[in-house]
């Protein structure tokens, strides 16, 4: 897998998942809309499935959208005992999902455990998926971590390390935010994947997002993935804001 573009799918029901991906197929029949200029996989984005849609619809989802070619990103970040979150991992796997995410708190025994589940699950697949961690949520600030969970570190510190832990146990690297791109990429090397959400487009509403970045800054920042939701769903014309992503981003 590449650089790529990723659409946060926040949608609450598979039917406006689909009305809203519908859009994209007038890339094709559209002369104006210039598809050949980037080259997106027959103008089926990366999807990204979080839990509000995932628990609403269940695997039928991932089905639908993998038949419609797209690929998917799981986003469920599993937390739980090694054993249980092998079984889940297995279960995920066999789904034929390309990213799939834990909370690296869980520990390197946790993230061994689910590597081996997911790649038992996906046994019958050629590409085999991604498994990813997220360090620290960007929800959770320094003093709250260092408050309320008595972590008594700097947070950059702490997702460093959590990063280091994810590469030690086999994952392919870690979601965070374009702002610690670099730095994990010096940390764990280049062939580390970074995915990173947080991203908008010159002049959109950073709404609830803290710390935000552009494709294009966040390309110069070494994402190697980025996660863009509201400035493509919410955008007047969803395919073209796409499209400025994946110029912007991908070249
Ligand atoms: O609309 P927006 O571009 O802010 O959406 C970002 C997406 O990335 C959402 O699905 C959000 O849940 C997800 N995400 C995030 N920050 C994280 C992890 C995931 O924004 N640290």
């Amino acid at each position: 897998m590449g650089k790529d573009v990723i659409i946060a799918c926040d949608f609450s029901s598979a039917d406006e998942t689909i009305r809203f991906l519908d859009k994209f197929n007038r890339i094709k029949s559209d002369p104006q809309a210039s598809c050949d200029s980037v080259n997106f996989a027959a103008c089926r984005p990366f999807v990204k499935i979080g839990m509000e849609l995932f628990y609403a619809e269940g695997p039928s989802i991932i089905k639908k959208l993998k038949d419609r070619g797209h690929k998917v990103f799981l986003d469920l970040k599993l937390h739980d005992i090694p054993n249980t979150v092998k079984k889940s991992m297995e279960v995920l796997g066999a789904y034929g999902v390309d990213i799939v995410n834990v909370h690296a708190g869980g520990t390197i025994p946790m993230m061994e455990a689910a590597y081996e589940g997911l790649m038992n699950g996906a046994a019958r697949y050629a590409e085999k998926p991604l498994l990813i961690a997220v360090t620290q949520l960007t929800s959770t600030d320094e003093a709250t971590m260092q408050r309320d969970l008595l972590i008594d570190r700097p947070l950059t510190e702490v997702v460093e390390q959590y990063a280091l832990n994810t590469k030690k146990a086999g994952l392919s690297g870690v979601v965070c935010s374009a702002h610690e791109a670099a730095r994990i990429h010096e940390v764990c090397g280049d062939d580390f994947i970074t995915v990173t959400p947080g991203i908008r487009l010159a002049g959109d509403a950073a709404s609830d997002q803290k710390r935000v970045m552009t494709p294009a800054d966040a390309k110069a920042a070494g994402s190697d993935y980025i996660v863009v939701g509201r400035s493509i769903t919410a955008a007047e014309k969803p395919l073209l804001a796409y499209e400025k992503c994946c110029e912007d981003f991908i070249g």
